[in-house]
């Protein structure tokens, strides 16, 4: 059992170090999660666990703690909506406001196992031809070094693929190797993984076009939500999209996003409406007025020496 002030202490721990909200009545859920890294680490018990984190000294263990209490349920395609915003809506309109040789950023912010970056490469593939030759580069973060490694491997079992992908699909992006369906080698190549906390500055990232933030604002309060959400503008072009989950919104805790009318759970910036892009927000943006050059450079197209720490752009599409 856990005591009432160890519990306090993990529950304190966990928003410090991940953002996690822990309400008082999850005690089950806690001890059934910190359970096995008591056998892995030799600890007597939960409050030998907790003093350990108390005194700092294993980050090891403090890692395997957070990680233990992450909820990395992902599926392909997850609730379908997004991912067709993103062919009909996002990339047509980003498409035509930007310059020829300009890449686009997608940031997927809490990655997981890989489905959801996976699903936007599988598109990007399947619609080489809206984009012509533009260069599109998939970023996929995450807390937890786990999923991050089960991500970049891209293999998946039959369970998992039934889980959003039609039987044509599979076959087209994935191979069968053993038990495993394996994501094709160039789709792979389109992704760059890396670990990454939303509670960590958000600048070595360098700007993107397209933020997916899905599904992990749900464990966070409210001060934090909005914190990540304004840290997120910032680095989303002035007429970026953001996707949020379908249980998430930005209403009542962030100003800097409009919701796409129509498109539960996918914002467009607030730069963009202000700017006099309003066909974006009223979810007809389909390149009025978004010749190449004709809004403020979105710094991800503007010239920079590289995101810091991030592979330069791994696939030219269409090439
Ligand atoms: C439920 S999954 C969402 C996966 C995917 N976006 C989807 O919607 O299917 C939530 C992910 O958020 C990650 N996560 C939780 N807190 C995080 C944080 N502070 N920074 C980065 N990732 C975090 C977890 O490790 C987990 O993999």
């Amino acid at each position: 059992m856990i005591s009432a002030s160890d519990y306090d202490f993990f529950a304190a721990f966990l928003k410090q170090r991940s953002g996690l909200q822990l309400s008082n009545d999850k005690h089950y859920l806690l001890e059934s999660r910190l359970v096995p890294l008591l056998r892995k680490f030799e600890l007597a018990d939960f409050a030998r666990l907790a003093q350990v984190l108390r005194e700092g000294g294993s980050p090891l263990i403090s890692d395997a703690v957070v990680e233990a209490m992450t909820t990395n349920e992902s599926l392909f395609f997850r609730d379908k909506t997004p991912f067709d915003d993103f062919t009909k809506t996002m990339l047509p309109a980003l498409h035509a406001s930007r310059a020829p040789g300009q890449k686009l950023r997608i940031w997927c912010a809490a990655a997981s196992t890989g489905q959801e970056p996976y699903s936007l490469a599988m598109l990007l593939d399947e619609h080489m031809a809206q984009i012509g030759a533009r260069r599109v580069d998939i970023v996929g973060t995450d807390l937890s070094s786990d999923v991050l490694e089960r991500a970049r491997g891209g293999r998946y079992n039959q369970f998992e693929v039934q889980r959003g992908l039609g039987v044509q699909q599979l076959l087209k992006h994935f191979s069968k190797v053993d038990d495993w369906w394996e994501v094709k080698a160039h789709l792979r190549a389109m992704v760059e993984f890396r670990k990454f906390n939303l509670l960590e500055p958000y600048h070595g990232l360098g700007t993107f076009d397209i933020i997916f933030c899905r599904n992990v604002l749900i464990y966070f309060d409210t001060p934090t939500k909005a914190d990540i959400l304004g840290r997120m503008a910032r680095v989303l072009a002035p007429d970026g999209y953001l996707v949020l989950g379908a249980a998430e919104t930005v209403i009542g805790i962030s100003d800097a996003f409009k919701l796409l009318t129509g498109h539960r759970g996918t914002y467009v910036h607030h730069a963009a409406h202000h700017a006099g892009h309003p066909g974006k927000a009223a979810g007809a943006g389909h390149g009025h007025g978004h010749g190449a050059g004709s809004h403020a450079a979105p710094a991800s197209s503007a010239p920079r020496a590289g995101p810091a720490g991030l592979k330069p752009p791994v696939k030219q599409i269409g090439s």
